[in-house]
């Protein structure tokens, strides 16, 4: 675990301003060499075992820290988990991650193609950060989490609404690494060394975040016929505080049934959702039939948000 102190200790931060500035007060990093894989896996083995199940049909990864370049991680994940064989494959949507592949999943099930598919959101951001960049490396963290999504009756627990989800490329520089892919390949003589890490134009990003995760849940609500009122918890993605309390005020949505998970982790990119959602069960802030609206934004950009009500889980 990294504290706020730890990071002030070297580079010039100080957890007051972290702390009010986006409500994180620790967060985790992998140790040097652990792949996203090993996360996912433990993720993906929990998830197994809460929904009382050693096999599913697929196994669909949201990450932005894969293993490799090149092949996806999810197959090497699916082999850890003794699942070789079964599909496996990546969805890129950075902190979006989560609810694309879910809709993946979703959509698996609904053509016939699944009965069960484990979703994990799972990310060793920190291996992606320029660790002297105060402005990042005091938000993300690392992290992973996980689902199994199956096939049931749209009236039961666990049921999932509508996903409703966008993009923009128009703002892809707001969230980027600009080096590694094919526009940039090797390092170019002249190129900026801060290119090969992550960046973001945080302010930029603030209003942006606010305005897609409320239109979002807007429109996944209206799908359902929920009003605000009707929302037992709003579990959006854990960026910053203030963009909850925003989102929340937003929607009219009163802030204590906001999901609250950022103080401890930090913001994990596409892990961010499932771990909130593994967090309020242990916690008993979700319980079987409560209504749920999940809400991101992240690079791309990307956005989106769904409506669900919560299963009866055997373990967290
Ligand atoms: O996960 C995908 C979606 N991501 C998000 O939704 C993130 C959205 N953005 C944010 O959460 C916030 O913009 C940040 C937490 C990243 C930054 O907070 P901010 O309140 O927007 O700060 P800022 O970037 O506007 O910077 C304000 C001041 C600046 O100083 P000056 O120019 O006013 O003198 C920064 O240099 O705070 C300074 N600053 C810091 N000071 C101490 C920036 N980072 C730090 C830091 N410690 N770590």
């Amino acid at each position: 675990m990294v504290g706020n102190d730890d990071l002030a200790a070297r580079m010039d931060t100080s957890d007051e301003w972290i702390r009010t500035r986006t409500g994180i007060r620790t967060r985790h990093f992998v140790s040097a060499g652990m792949p996203t894989s090993l996360l996912a896996a433990e993720a993906g083995a929990r998830a197994l075992q809460s929904a009382g199940t050693a096999d599913v049909d697929a196994v669909v990864l949201a990450t932005t820290t894969p293993d490799r370049p090149c092949p996806a991680t999810a197959p090497e994940v699916a082999r850890r988990l003794g699942l070789t064989g079964r599909p496996a494959f990546d969805v890129s949507a950075v902190c979006t991650g989560f609810l694309y592949a879910l809709t993946t999943a979703a959509g698996m099930i609904a053509s016939g193609a699944a009965e069960q598919v484990l979703v994990i959101g799972a990310e060793a951001f920190s291996t992606l950060i320029d660790p002297q960049d105060r402005s990042s490396a005091v938000v993300f963290g690392d992290g992973a989490g996980a689902v199994v999504l199956r096939a049931g009756e749209p009236g039961e627990p666990g049921a999932l609404g509508r996903i409703v989800l966008g993009s923009d490329g128009s703002l892809a520089d707001l969230i980027t690494v600009r080096a590694g892919g094919s526009e940039q390949p090797r390092p170019h003589p002249d190129a900026d060394p801060a290119d090969r890490y992550f960046s973001m134009r945080g302010r930029e990003v603030f209003g942006h975040a606010v305005t897609r995760m409320t239109e979002s849940a807007r429109a996944a609500l209206a799908h359902t016929g929920w009003q605000p009122d009707d929302v037992d918890r709003l579990v959006g993605h854990q960026a910053n505080l203030r963009i909850l309390h925003a989102v929340a005020e937003q929607l009219d949505i009163p802030v204590e049934r906001l999901v609250i998970h950022l103080d401890r982790v930090g913001n994990t990119a596409a892990a961010s959702i499932p771990l909130a959602l593994a967090h309020a069960h242990e916690t008993g802030e979700l319980t079987p039939g409560a209504r749920v609206v999940l809400a991101a934004f992240g690079g791309g950009a990307t956005w989106g948000a769904t409506a669900l009500t919560w299963p009866a889980l055997k373990s967290a």
